[in-house]
């Protein structure tokens, strides 16, 4: 065994190795926060003073992370949040959880994987451990993340640093399976890099999963999203062949789930959001475009998942429709916009494209949603309606498109005239009020 990685073992064992996490978000915060209070120093690097600021007086902006675990864990400077890209040069750990979204026009935008790991490369030094944890397409580890770190160091690596991808796998509002004991898949570009990097998670995470490369690794994270996508995309068609057909697609989808074996329970709604689901399989399909071949499952589950909110926006004609009215200058209250129940993540939401198409279709639309008071997107900015059944009250219809916790179904049933529930909010009622997806 090299010096420079007994030591690294060493400092790993004792806690005594510097750990830095670039990007306080959704992913870097719970991490960091996982990390320090396993006993290690955490620096918190984030470009956006705003989060630093927040982080520095001991708040949480994240769901997962309370306030208390922030001011407890900063007091004691167990974690440092900061702005300094220079503290890297403390650093002996380094996740990278920097958002990899897309651009316009649907390629993965990898500048931010870039330019940490630029800023990192002007810091690296012997002994250090780097993972990248955000997500991308089977290569990015290997093929731009060590390409960038070496270009200029002269550093080898696997004997003088070591690199490793490792996907995390999140589900933000979960309570069950958390950063702390979610199984942590790890790949290194070298075997000592997989070894170093698995030593390292593994004082703090309570089941770390080695793989043999970081390309598994990368490919693994791409496989469990593109599942969901695809499964997804499946029942979402499923949807719309029962509409056809008149049969109500929840119905069937219980029936189909007490089967013990063999079947998995998805759920139709109106379109996927969030950081992941809609975006990473296409990272995978664009890597696989350059190699002349086309992700067949990925391109059609994204069609069928991307037409969602005009399929909703059709279905809220038709309810209309068959109460004379158009839905030209109809009022309509979008019922909660975050992606998913019970969180305030608007990304990706498909209440935004609802929101928009009904506005193009000249409606007027107001919408309320418990978490997330403002909306400011593209062409057109909204406040949450104060009083979602007061508004109910006086919409023309109501759209379920975010079931949260929160709502009062039976009071918004008893004071709606007619509601379209694209998330089967109100199961097996079948009042004549409520139009399903
Ligand atoms: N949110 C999830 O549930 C989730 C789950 C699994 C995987 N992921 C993946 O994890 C990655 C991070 O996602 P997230 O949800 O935490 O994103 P996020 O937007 O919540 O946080 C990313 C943070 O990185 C910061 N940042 C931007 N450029 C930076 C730079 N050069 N150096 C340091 N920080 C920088 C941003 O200011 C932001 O605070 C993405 O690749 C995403 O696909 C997210």
């Amino acid at each position: 065994m090299n010096e420079i990685r007994g030591a690294l073992e060493r400092k790993l064992k004792d806690r005594s190795a510097i750990m830095a996490v670039l990007g306080m978000g959704y992913v870097g915060l719970p991490l960091a926060v996982v990390f320090a209070e396993a006993g290690f120093e955490v620096l918190g690097i984030d470009p956006d003073t705003r989060k630093i600021d927040a982080l520095t007086a001991g708040e949480s902006y994240i769901g997962d992370v309370t306030s208390e675990q922030v001011a407890g864990l900063v007091k004691p400077k167990k974690l440092r949040p900061t702005a300094d890209f220079a503290e890297l040069a403390k650093a002996d750990l380094v996740s990278i959880c920097v958002p990899t979204p897309l651009r316009k026009t649907g390629d993965p935008d990898l500048s931010f994987i870039v330019s940490a790991t630029e800023k990192l490369a002007e810091h690296l030094h012997t002994g250090m451990i780097i993972v990248l944890e955000s997500t991308s397409y089977p290569g990015t580890t290997r093929e731009l993340v060590l390409q960038l770190l070496t270009e200029k160091s002269g550093l080898t690596v696997g004997e003088d640093f070591f690199l490793a991808f490792s996907p995390e796998r999140v589900d933000p509002g979960r309570t069950d399976w958390t950063t702390l004991n979610m199984p942590k898949v790890i790949g290194g570009v070298t075997p000592a890099c997989s070894e170093l990097a698995a030593l390292w998670y593994g004082q703090a995470l309570q089941a770390v999963v080695p793989v043999s490369s970081a390309e598994v690794a990368e490919m693994a994270k791409l496989l469990e999203n593109t599942f969901r996508m695809v499964n997804i995309g499946l029942v979402n068609e499923m949807a719309l062949m029962c509409n056809r057909l008149g049969i109500n697609v929840w119905e069937v989808i219980e029936a189909a789930a007490t089967k013990p074996f063999g079947f998995m329970k998805f759920t139709p709604g109106p379109g996927l959001g969030g950081h992941c689901i809609p975006i990473d399989p296409l990272y995978l399909s664009w890597k696989l475009k350059s190699l002349n071949y086309t992700a067949r499952f990925i391109e059609l589950a994204s069609e069928i998942n991307t037409n969602m909110p005009r399929y909703v926006v059709t279905r809220v004609v038709e309810a209309l429709n068959n109460h004379a009215k158009p839905l030209n200058g109809s009022r309509v209250l979008v019922l909660g916009a975050a992606y998913k129940p019970d969180i305030d993540d608007l990304r990706e939401s498909p209440a935004l494209d609802v929101i928009g198409l009904l506005r193009e279709k000249k409606a007027k639309v107001s919408y309320h949603d418990p978490q997330i008071t403002h909306i400011d997107h593209e062409d057109w900015a909204m406040d949450s309606v104060p009083d979602y059944l007061k508004a109910a009250k006086e919409a023309d219809v109501v759209v379920i498109v975010t079931n949260h916790a929160a709502y009062d179904y039976a009071a918004l049933l008893k004071g709606s005239q007619l509601i379209v529930d694209t998330r089967n909010a109100y199961g097996k009622n079948m009042d004549p009020k409520v139009v399903r997806l």
